[in-house]
């Protein structure tokens, strides 16, 4: 995802993501040795978050992808997007720690029977925990492989009743200025608010993540709750989420609102349409140095394309 520029910046003065990400990432495997992560065998102890902050024993769930190595913790924690702590990629892991995420509640309303509120620590309840290894693919050209620790979305329909007229669901960031510095900068329509349909939603890929690598959610990953739907681009995990809106109308989101021509309500990943700026066919896994071919819905095609028979996912990108 990127901010646009201010029009004073000449275009040969940016550096794009993709080779930022590339130089950075090589850089960074000369200096700490773990070039083997590219070729994908990530040492284990670079691939627990080492938060100290364990979930215990975890299923694997049959969803996760288990011919691909975990990317590095070191390189998922310190380069992301979390634009309420500040517009670098190393931002989010430098400003991330004032999140207080404790006490913590999600207020579900909208289209729901009756409108609740949940404490963080009965949401944890809620269902097993299990870890699921997923393909994630950034808009803006990185990818990587998480194990992400959470429970389906599912879980929270059984918990509130969405009425008849419920078609969208929508995910409400926390947006606190004390807490978070960038929100009193209005380079984005805070709060971040991101959407899915409801259908996308209850797909059993879709899950509200706690954690990743075992460990509790790092607060720059979007601790203690986020979204995470690994056939659509990255933007559309709303991290640290406080509402869960049930809507009937497909709603604007922060991103529909930034740039309507650049970003589309699905975000489905597909390489066969291009970003207005940038080509997306292919990406590069944080850690790696020579770019892979993207796959149509991230690999996922096999479980999801039948969401969207019969559209024009040209029109609805
Ligand atoms: N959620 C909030 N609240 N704020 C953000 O800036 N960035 C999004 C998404 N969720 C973002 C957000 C983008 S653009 C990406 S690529 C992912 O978070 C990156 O975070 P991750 O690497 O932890 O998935």
């Amino acid at each position: 995802m990127l901010i646009r520029q201010s029009p004073s910046v000449s275009a040969s003065e940016i550096t794009t993501p993709s080779v930022y990400a590339a130089r950075r990432d090589f850089i960074r495997n000369m200096a700490v040795g773990i070039g083997a992560a590219g070729l994908g065998i990530a040492p284990a102890r670079e691939i627990r978050a080492e938060t100290g902050n364990s979930l215990g024993h975890l299923t694997v769930s049959p969803f996760s992808t288990r011919d691909e190595a975990p990317t590095p913790f070191k390189l998922v924690g310190s380069y992301g997007n979390f634009y309420e702590f500040g517009p670098d990629k190393d931002s989010p892991e430098k400003n991330a720690h004032r999140l207080r995420t404790s006490p913590w509640s999600v207020t579900v309303d909208g289209e729901v029977k009756t409108a609740k509120t949940f404490a963080i620590e009965d949401i944890l309840k809620w269902a097993p925990l299990e870890e699921r290894i997923y393909r994630m693919r950034c808009v803006e050209g990185w990818s990587a492989v998480v194990p992400w620790v959470g429970f389906p979305f599912s879980e929270l329909l059984k918990r509130v009743e969405p009425t008849g007229n419920a078609r969208f669901v929508e995910f409400w960031s926390l947006a606190d200025p004390e807490q978070m510095p960038y929100v009193r900068f209005p380079f984005l329509d805070w709060p971040y608010v991101e959407a899915v349909r409801l259908d996308e939603a209850r797909h059993p890929l879709s899950i509200l993540a706690v954690g990743m690598y075992g460990e509790v959610m790092p607060k720059q990953n979007g601790a203690p709750l986020r979204l995470v739907v690994p056939w659509k681009y990255g933007f559309k995990g709303a991290k640290s989420i406080v509402r869960i809106r049930f809507v009937e109308k497909q709603p604007a989101t922060v991103w529909t609102k930034s740039s309507p021509e650049e970003y589309g309500f699905y975000s489905n990943v597909n390489p066969d349409v291009p970003h207005k700026r940038w080509s997306q066919s292919s990406e590069r896994r944080l850690g790696e140095f020579f770019k892979r071919k993207t796959l149509p819905f991230n690999g996922y095609a096999e479980q999801v394309a039948d969401l969207y028979a019969g559209m024009d996912l040209r029109i609805n990108f």
